[in-house]
């Protein structure tokens, strides 16, 4: 099978590519991705070394490079995790997440219906339900609870969940939807929560606690996620929506806690700043159907997998060092764009 993987070069659809080069080794993987500031081909590194693995530099949103790729890898499977994907990004500045994820996903969904597709995945998000009151813990997010967004972010995301499910009935394309709550592990871009945390403590700097530090994610190991994805492409139902959550909910103020303490560093470094604006006050996921449909079950407790991703920080600060720095941006021309085996598509 040709699996092309859109945003692979990001958080989760990296992890996502490394997952299918070892789970699924007679599919070749194709990542498609534009490589905007959260897209990294440094994270990438050891899949362009399998033979199995083809990168394509491409903007979903062109519809020209978007047609061109299908005309030449004749893809069976497109699993769809390019995104503008921070929330306080949105809020700056909404217009890029409609051009990226809104006109992104009518376009590779139009390439669907154009040259065909066995199965069309959107990896979409719990932020797309809203949020639900801290003092209702008895209350968590179904596939059938309404959509009602908050940040320009998740209305985007929601905004691609209606297109996708638009034409599935329309025109028949084969799609899945999965809406995932919060992810973190490897590769995780240095913006969002738990990696800004570790780096900030690691470089002796302030750690930024939104408000009172009360709001809670519910946190998934990202292999997790990935195998929740799979699980959906193997067998999962055509025109259904899963959610994929691991009942780990955490107030932000206790993640920070437990990363201070794993590093051996004091309280003191929390300074509790200006909350977000429309900040979401809990998500929650209710995974009963992909647990009874297709037998998911997150594997990594979140305490094993706040060390490993810690370690894995440690272990890897060339890798987040060149970010801070903001040498990766031109890594692609440096060591890839020379190279045969890679193609380049000019965005
Ligand atoms: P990320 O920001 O780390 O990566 C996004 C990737 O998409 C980058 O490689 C970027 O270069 C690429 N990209 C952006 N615009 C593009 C475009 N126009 N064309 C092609 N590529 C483009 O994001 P992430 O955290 O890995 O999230 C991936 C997906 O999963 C997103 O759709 C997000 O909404 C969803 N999601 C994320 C989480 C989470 O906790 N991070 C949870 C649930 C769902
Ligand atoms: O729930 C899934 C979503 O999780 C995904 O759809 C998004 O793409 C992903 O970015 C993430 O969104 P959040 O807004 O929940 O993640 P973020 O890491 O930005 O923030 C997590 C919580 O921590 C949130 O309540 C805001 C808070 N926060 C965040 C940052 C960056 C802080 O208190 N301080 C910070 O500096």
């Amino acid at each position: 099978m040709n699996i092309v993987v859109t945003g692979g070069a990001g958080f989760i659809g990296s992890n996502f590519i490394y997952y299918m080069l070892e789970n699924r080794p007679k599919d070749k993987i194709i990542c498609f991705d534009k490589l905007t500031y959260a897209g990294n081909m440094a994270t990438l590194d050891e899949a362009v070394k399998n033979e199995n693995f083809k990168f394509i530099r491409g903007d979903i949103a062109d519809r020209k490079t978007v047609y061109h790729m299908f005309e030449t890898e004749k893809p069976d499977v497109i699993v769809n995790f390019a995104a503008e994907s921070h929330v306080d990004r949105s809020i700056e500045n909404p217009e890029i997440f409609l051009q990226t994820n809104v006109i992104g996903t009518s376009v590779l969904l139009d390439a669907c219906r154009k040259y065909g597709i066995d199965r069309y995945h959107q990896v979409s998000t719990d932020e797309v339900y809203g949020d639900l009151p801290l003092d209702r813990p008895d209350l968590f997010f179904t596939e059938k609870t309404n959509l009602h967004t908050s940040s320009p972010y998740s209305a985007s995301k929601a905004s691609a969940d209606l297109l996708v499910m638009a034409y599935h009935r329309t025109y028949k394309v084969p799609t899945t939807i999965s809406r995932c709550s919060n992810n973190y592990g490897p590769f995780h871009f240095p913006e969002k929560l738990i990696p800004l945390m570790i780096i900030n403590a690691l470089g002796n700097k302030k750690l930024p606690v939104y408000g009172d530090g009360l709001n809670v994610r519910d946190w998934l190991y990202v292999e997790d996620h990935c195998a929740a994805i799979n699980l959906i492409l193997q067998n999962g139902k055509v025109g259904e929506v899963y959610n994929i959550g691991g009942h780990n909910e955490k107030a932000n103020i206790d993640v920070v806690k437990t990363i201070l303490k794993q590093l051996g560093k004091g309280e003191d470094m929390i300074e509790y700043v200006t909350d977000r604006k429309g900040h979401d006050r809990r998500y929650a996921i209710d995974p009963t159907k992909i647990h009874e449909e297709l037998g998911w079950l997150p594997a990594t407790k979140f305490e094993d997998g706040i060390k490993a991703t810690i370690q894995w920080y440690l272990d890897n600060r060339k890798w987040w060092e060149e970010i801070i720095s903001g040498e990766y941006q031109d890594y692609y021309e440096r060591m890839y764009e020379k190279n045969p085996a890679l193609e380049y598509a000019r965005v």
